[in-house]
């Protein structure tokens, strides 16, 4: 059985869903202190057992991986906002790389030597080449990105020391919901440039802010590699499959190797939602690189992956969810 931890979160729970869809006759286990993640982004999936508990609590997740036979883990469990992770890093530290610690000593003692890692293209930093692809140099800019370096560091010394099997997978942008809109993306705050566009789309948001519009890109606005959340879903159940024939560490891009501006977005959200998005620039935000797009051709190679979704129907599965919101 599999243990997904931040299961209830944006990522992990559609990767549960498609998960349970692939695999009917399969159970799943669902760890989430729900701080971040909805409960309702679970409902009406009969094989998933839900236990609310933290990453951190390590008695606890011995028992679980006891209980349920675990052997395999997908690990989603995370804060995500850079800004946040700037002001308070000892949060990130504690709760990303302790907490990550606490769960690999617990699988470590239970003997689950699998697991695949939510990590990110905020590893990178700034690009010195495009597109980014795995051996590109790892300079992170940020604390929420040195959490998700720290944390594959220690993956390679449970792989070299204890033969563990992983794949980290670095995402780009994460964006899209479900095609029925049965579940989408929910964050408190929401950083991310499509749901805060589509949100000033439906009036519950009066202003979207565009941080910068002087970058040395074709529109002068930040390009960025969007990734449908449902391609993500598809990536993590292909890297679990590989985990058996798997020995040791791999670290695997998942972006689409399209980059969209930000008034690109914008221009697109509007046509899509038939709505003027009414949008302001202010100035660049520190740290935020121009271009940022992914050579996805190891998650083409390796896991057989191939995204299905473009940038059209991320924005058009994500505004469905966006009018039709149930958390
Ligand atoms: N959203 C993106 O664009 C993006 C990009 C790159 C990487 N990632 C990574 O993907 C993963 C999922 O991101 P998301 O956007 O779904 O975030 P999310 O906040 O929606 O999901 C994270 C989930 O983890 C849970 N959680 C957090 N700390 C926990 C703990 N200590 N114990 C148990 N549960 C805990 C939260 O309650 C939440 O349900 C994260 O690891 C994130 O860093 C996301």
């Amino acid at each position: 059985m599999i243990l997904v931890t931040g299961g209830a979160g944006y990522i992990g729970s559609h990767f549960v869903r498609y998960y349970t869809q692939c695999r009917p006759a399969e159970k799943i286990v669902v760890l989430d202190n729900l701080v971040e993640g909805h409960l309702e982004a679970l409902e009406g999936l009969s094989n998933v057992h839900f236990e609310r508990g933290d990453i951190n609590e390590f008695d606890a997740v011995k028992g679980i991986l006891k209980k349920h036979s675990v052997d395999a883990v997908v690990h989603f469990a995370s804060y995500c906002y850079v800004g946040e992770s700037q002001e308070n890093p000892s949060k990130y530290y504690e709760n990303n790389v302790a907490g990550s610690i606490s769960l690999f000593r617990a699988m470590d003692e239970c003997g689950v030597k699998k697991l695949v890692f939510s990590s990110s293209c905020a590893t990178y930093g700034v690009p010195t080449k495009l597109p980014i692809d795995e051996t590109h140099p790892q300079n992170p800019i940020n604390v929420y990105g040195l959490t998700k370096f720290l944390i594959e560091r220690i993956l390679e010394g449970y792989a070299y020391t204890k033969d563990w099997s992983f794949t980290a997978l670095r995402y780009f942008n994460a964006a899209g919901a479900h095609p029925d809109a049965l579940i989408g993306e929910s964050h408190a705050p929401e950083t991310h440039i499509i749901p805060l566009a589509l949100k000033t789309a439906l009036g519950t948001k009066e202003q979207l802010h565009v941080f910068g519009d002087d970058y040395e890109t074709p529109d002068g606005s930040c390009i960025r590699d969007y990734i449908h959340v449902e391609d993500l879903a598809s990536a993590h159940l292909l890297a679990v499959e590989k985990l058996s024939e798997q020995k040791g560490g791999q670290f695997i891009n998942l972006g689409t190797a399209h980059g969209a501006s930000v008034k690109e977005i914008v221009a697109l959200c509007e046509e899509i939602t038939g709505k003027k998005i009414n949008h302001s620039f202010s100035p660049r935000r520190s740290g935020d690189p121009a271009r940022l797009v992914a050579d996805p051709g190891k998650a083409v190679s390796y896991l057989g992956w191939r995204p299905q979704h473009d940038l059209r129907s991320i924005i058009e599965t994500a505004w469905k969810w966006e009018q039709n919101k149930r958390y």
